[in-house]
């Protein structure tokens, strides 16, 4: 039996956490966020893969090799979450589950980050909970695959 993979994509900046802006998004680092993602998958029987960019054309090229692959995809996008259009149709040609992701609530924050370009492609997002909220995206992605 092939196991199960979700694929976790960090848009720019990401790579940061944990020394940037520790008021807004916590001092949980990227490397322990994706290590609890990593083990709520593990307990849900799934494998979890991980990629960080800070540009865009190398996440549209991960979307790309995940079609067909990968299972489900759980994205922070983080600043291109509001403007990268080629980040929304490469996802949008993606046909498995996809959780859109942040640690903040963008809807909160100023008004240019209330746009998201991945929401509207995305089948549910987890927003505002913070570094918890990154075992709780990979729970929602699995069981929206386990309801299809
Ligand atoms: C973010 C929210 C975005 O607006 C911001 O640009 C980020 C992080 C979040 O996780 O809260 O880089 O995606």
């Amino acid at each position: 039996m092939t196991t199960r993979t979700v694929l976790l994509l960090s848009g720019p900046n990401l790579n940061l956490l944990g020394e940037r802006e520790p008021e807004v998004y916590g001092r949980t680092t990227l490397a322990e966020l994706v290590d609890a993602a990593t083990a709520a998958a593990s307990e849900l029987g799934f494998d979890l893969e991980h990629l960080q960019s800070n540009h865009e054309g190398e996440l549209v090229d991960a979307i790309h090799a995940a079609r067909g692959r990968i299972d489900a995809l759980v994205v922070n996008a983080g600043a291109l979450t509001h403007y990268g259009w080629s980040l929304h149709d490469a996802l949008a040609a993606f046909d498995g589950v996809v959780v859109e992701l942040h640690l903040s609530n963008p809807q909160r924050r100023e008004s240019w980050r209330s746009t998201s370009v991945v929401a509207p492609v995305a089948d549910g997002v987890v927003a505002g909970f913070g570094a918890a909220g990154y075992p709780m995206a990979v729970r929602a992605a699995v069981g929206l695959l386990d309801a299809r």
